[in-house]
């Protein structure tokens, strides 16, 4: 075979093998942290919540109740920190029960946040968990991570990133 033919299969298999790299990688599951809020857990509403993430295609991977401590609550809304709602918010979050968990799939991130809807369930649309379940802006029922840095950094806020994403 010729020189120059072998090199254009070269190039063509390395093309090929980077394609096919690429497309896995942009193929592969996101990860993101949802919490049930303790408006929501006082109302046992943990199980009608997880079937609005199964039914739009997430799946839950990992799941806990637990209680916030105040320095929790506060570290994990530190963003918040100069907001008018922050000292209320943080009160609010420890009044109850949370279930923290790990949502996966497929622009789970994006995904997860309109499942969710608006922050304010007036303005949430039909069809979403705060449309049907908050009480208020505060008493929301649910959080979730808004970005691939705050999802990494949310997960890491409870669990070992690297045990779930690398499963
Ligand atoms: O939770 P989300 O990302 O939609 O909203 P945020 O702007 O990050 O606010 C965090 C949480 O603070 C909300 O989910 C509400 O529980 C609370 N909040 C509030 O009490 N009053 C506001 N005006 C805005 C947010
Ligand atoms: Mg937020």
């Amino acid at each position: 075979m010729k020189g120059a033919l072998k090199y254009t299969i070269y190039k063509i298999s390395i093309l090929i093998i980077t394609i096919f790299l690429v497309s896995k990688y942009m193929d592969r599951d996101e990860y993101t942290l949802s919490i049930i809020k303790p408006d929501a857990t006082s109302r046992n509403l943990t199980s009608e919540i997880n079937e609005y993430f199964i039914n739009n295609g997430l799946r839950v991977v990992e799941q806990k109740a637990t209680t916030l401590t105040r320095a929790q609550a506060e570290e994990f809304y530190a963003e918040h920190k100069a907001r008018p709602f922050y000292n209320d918010l943080v009160e609010y979050m420890i009044s109850g029960p949370v279930v923290v968990q790990i949502l996966s799939g497929k622009d789970a991130i994006a995904k997860n946040r309109e499942i969710m809807g608006a922050t304010n369930p007036a303005n949430a649309i039909p069809g979403t968990i705060r449309e049907k379940f908050a009480e208020s802006v505060e008493r929301n029922s649910v959080h979730g991570s808004d970005s691939a840095e705050s999802a990494k950094r949310e997960i890491s806020f409870f669990f070992n990133y690297d045990e779930v994403t690398n499963k």
